[in-house]
C-alpha cells in the first residue's frame, strides 16, 4: 500500500485538569472531519486523540480533593470521552500519557536520544511560568513585566540542572524543509510567524525537570532513564504521543502523520520542537501541522476569569435543541480555521442555520422527495439516459465538486469543502427554481421532462450529502435511507460513490420529517443541559 493510501491525522492530547470546553471539541472535530472524508475517500485512515496527565497541576488538584493523582485523571480522560462520544467523534484511539504503553516507549525514545548526544545534561536559567509550566524567552518575560502572558500570574526565575535537547543543531534543517514544503505549517501567515522565529536563532531546550526522589509527587510522570532525579518534562512526554500511539507492528505504517491539528497557542512546540526531535530520532516529519485560531464568545474572549467558557452542557443545549450535526456544522464551516478569530454568537448560529440547513439542504431534500411522492406515487423516476438539460450538465457540475472537495480537504480546507457539498444542493434549487416541474407536471405530455429534472435533483443531492457526510454523519445517514442509497463507508471509494447515475429508477424515496426543522431566529439561546463542573 503507497502512502497516499493512508491518512494519520491527530488533536492535541488535552490537559486532563481542564473540563471539555469548545476549544478542545473544535480541534478534535476538526480533525473528526478530515478523518471521516479520507475514511470515505477510500483512504485506510487511523484519528487519534487523548489526554495529556502528566501536569504538576494533577498532582495539585488530586491532593486539593483527597484522591490520588490516577483517579483524578481518570475521572478527568472519562470526561473528554464522553463529550468527544457526544459530538459523535470518530476517533480510533485515545491515548492517555499514564498509560505503560505510552511510557514505555517514551522511556525508549530518551534513551535512544541520550545515545546519539541529542539529549544531553546541562545547566538552565530562566523564567518559569508555573500556570503554564513553561518557561519563557527573556524578551517575551520583559514584554509581559515578567508575568505569564496567558495567566498574568508572576514569573519565576529558575535555576536548573537538565538534560537538554540539541535544537540549535536542526535549524539550518527545519528551515530547509519548511522551504522545501509550503503547506508543512499552516495557514500562511503561521509559518511566517514560525519562519521568523527560527531565524532568530534556536537554543537547545531544556527536556527534564529535577526532582526530589523522596517527594511522592516526583511519581508522577515518567523519570529520564537511569536517572531518577529527573523527569521527563512534560511537553515533550507529550510530543511524544503521536509516534507511541502508532509504535506498534500493527500501525508502524501509519507514521508519519498528515496532519497535526492544533490550536495556534502550541505552535512552536509541533513546528519546531517535535519535527526537530522527529530529524534527531531519523523519522520522517509530519506532512502538516495545521494551527487554527481561537473561539472567542458573543465577541469576548474566552477565560477562566471572565466564566464564559462555551462548556459541555451549553454545547450540549445547542445538540439538543438543533441536533448534533447542526453544532458540526456550524463549528466546522464558521470557526477559525484561519489566522483571525471566530465568534461563537448565538445570532449567527441560527442565521447559518436556517441559511445552509434548514433552507438549503433540508428544504432541497424534502422539496424534491415530495415531488417524487406526488408525481410518481414516491418512486425514483427514471431519466432516461438525459443528463443534460435546461443547460445543466449535471455529471460535470458534481464531478467538479467532488475533485473540489477532495482538493480542499487534502489541504484541510474544511469549510471550503463543505462550500462544495453546498455548493450543489443551491443548483438544485436553482434549477427546480429555472426548470419549474410542478408547473410542467399540469402538462400530462411533459411528465418525461418532470422525470428527468426530480431523477437529477435526487442524484444531484445523493452526490452532495456525500460530501457533506463528513461534518453531518447523522443527518446525511438518514437522507440516504431515504433515497435508498445507504453507505458502506470505505467501501467503495467516494470518486466511484459520487459518479452519475448509481441511484436505481425505481428506488421508493421516503419522505419523512424534515431533517433540519427551521429555526426561530428570535427564541433566546438553549438552556445548558448537565452540571458544568461535572
Ligand atoms: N496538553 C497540551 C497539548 C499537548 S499536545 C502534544 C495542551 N492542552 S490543552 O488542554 O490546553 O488544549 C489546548 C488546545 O485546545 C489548543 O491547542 C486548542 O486546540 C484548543 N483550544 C483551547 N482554547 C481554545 C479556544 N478558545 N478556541 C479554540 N481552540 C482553543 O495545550
Amino acid at each position: 500500500m503507497t502512502r497516499t493510501d493512508r491518512y494519520y491525522v491527530t488533536t492535541p492530547i488535552y490537559y486532563v485538569n481542564d473540563r471539555p470546553h469548545i476549544g478542545h471539541c473544535y480541534t478534535t472535530l476538526l480533525a473528526d472531519v478530515a478523518a471521516r472524508f479520507m475514511r470515505l475517500s477510500g483512504r485506510e485512515t487511523f484519528f487519534l486523540t487523548g489526554t495529556d496527565e502528566h501536569a504538576e497541576k494533577v498532582v495539585a488538584a488530586a491532593a486539593e480533593r483527597g484522591i490520588t493523582p490516577i483517579a483524578w485523571a481518570d475521572r478527568n480522560a472519562h470526561a473528554f470521552q464522553e463529550a468527544f462520544a457526544e459530538l459523535n467523534f470518530s476517533n480510533d484511539d485515545f491515548i492517555r500519557t499514564t498509560e505503560d504503553r505510552h511510557k514505555d516507549k517514551v522511556d525508549a525514545y530518551i534513551r535512544a536520544l541520550k545515545e546519539t548526544g541529542d539529549i544531553f545534561l546541562g545547566d538552565y536559567e530562566g523564567w518559569w511560568d508555573g500556570s503554564q509550566e513553561e518557561y519563557v524567552t527573556e524578551t517575551t518575560a520583559r514584554e509581559h513585566d515578567f508575568k505569564s502572558p496567558v495567566t498574568g500570574r508572576p514569573l519565576v526565575k529558575r535555576t536548573e540542572r537538565n538534560y537538554f535537547f540539541r535544537l540549535s543543531k536542526y535549524a539550518d534543517r527545519l528551515l530547509a524543509h519548511i522551504e522545501a514544503n509550503p503547506h508543512f505549517i499552516a495557514p500562511e501567515a503561521r509559518r511566517n510567524e514560525v519562519v521568523g522565529r527560527i531565524k532568530t536563532g534556536l537554543q537547545d531546550v531544556p527536556v527534564s525537570r529535577a526532582v526530589d526522589p523522596n517527594d511522592e509527587a516526583a511519581s508522577w510522570g515518567i523519570l529520564m532513564p537511569d536517572d531518577p532525579g529527573h523527569r521527563v518534562y512534560v511537553w515533550i512526554d507529550a510530543l511524544f504521543n503521536y509516534l507511541s500511539a502508532v509504535d506498534t507492528d500493527d500501525r508502524r505504517a501509519y507514521w508519519p502523520a498528515d496532519a497535526h491539528v492544533i490550536g495556534k497557542d502550541i505552535l512552536w512546540f509541533h513546528a519546531v520542537i517535535w519535527p526537530c526531535m522527529l530529524m534527531a530520532m531519523d523519522k520522517a516529519l509530519p506532512g502538516c501541522v495545521y494551527a487554527h485560531s481561537y473561539w472567542i464568545r458573543e465577541g469576548r474572549k474566552m477565560s477562566k476569569s471572565l466564566g464564559n467558557f462555551l462548556d459541555m452542557p451549553t454545547l450540549r443545549g445547542y445538540c439538543n435543541e438543533f441536533g448534533v450535526d447542526a453544532v458540526r456544522w456550524y463549528l466546522a464551516t464558521q470557526g477559525p480555521m484561519g489566522a483571525t478569530d471566530a465568534d461563537f454568537a448565538h445570532g449567527r448560529f441560527v442565521e447559518m442555520y436556517n441559511a445552509d440547513l434548514a433552507n438549503s439542504v433540508g428544504n432541497a431534500m424534502s422539496r424534491v422527495s415530495n415531488m417524487i411522492a406526488k408525481y410518481f406515487d414516491g418512486a425514483l423516476p427514471d431519466a432516461k439516459g438525459v443528463t443534460e438539460y435546461a443547460g445543466h450538465d449535471w455529471p460535470a457540475i458534481t464531478n467538479a465538486a467532488v475533485e473540489s472537495a477532495i482538493a480542499k480537504m487534502n489541504r484541510l480546507d474544511i469549510p471550503g469543502a463543505m462550500q462544495d457539498g453546498l455548493s450543489i444542493v443551491r443548483r438544485v434549487d436553482g434549477y427546480v427554481h429555472a426548470t419549474e416541474p410542478f408547473k410542467l407536471a399540469k402538462d400530462e405530455s411533459r411528465m418525461g421532462d418532470v422525470a428527468a429534472i426530480l431523477y437529477h435533483c435526487a442524484e444531484a443531492l445523493r452526490i452532495a450529502s456525500l460530501i457533506l457526510w463528513a461534518a453531518m454523519p447523522e443527518r446525511m445517514e438518514e437522507a440516504w435511507k431515504r433515497f435508498g442509497t445507504p453507505v458502506v463507508v470505505g467501501e467503495t471509494p467516494l470518486k466511484e460513490l459520487a459518479q452519475w447515475g448509481r441511484l436505481t429508477p425505481g428506488t421508493p424515496i421516503e419522505k419523512g420529517e424534515a431533517l433540519f426543522p427551521r429555526a426561530d431566529a428570535e427564541a433566546p439561546e438553549p438552556t445548558p443541559v448537565g452540571d458544568p463542573a461535572g
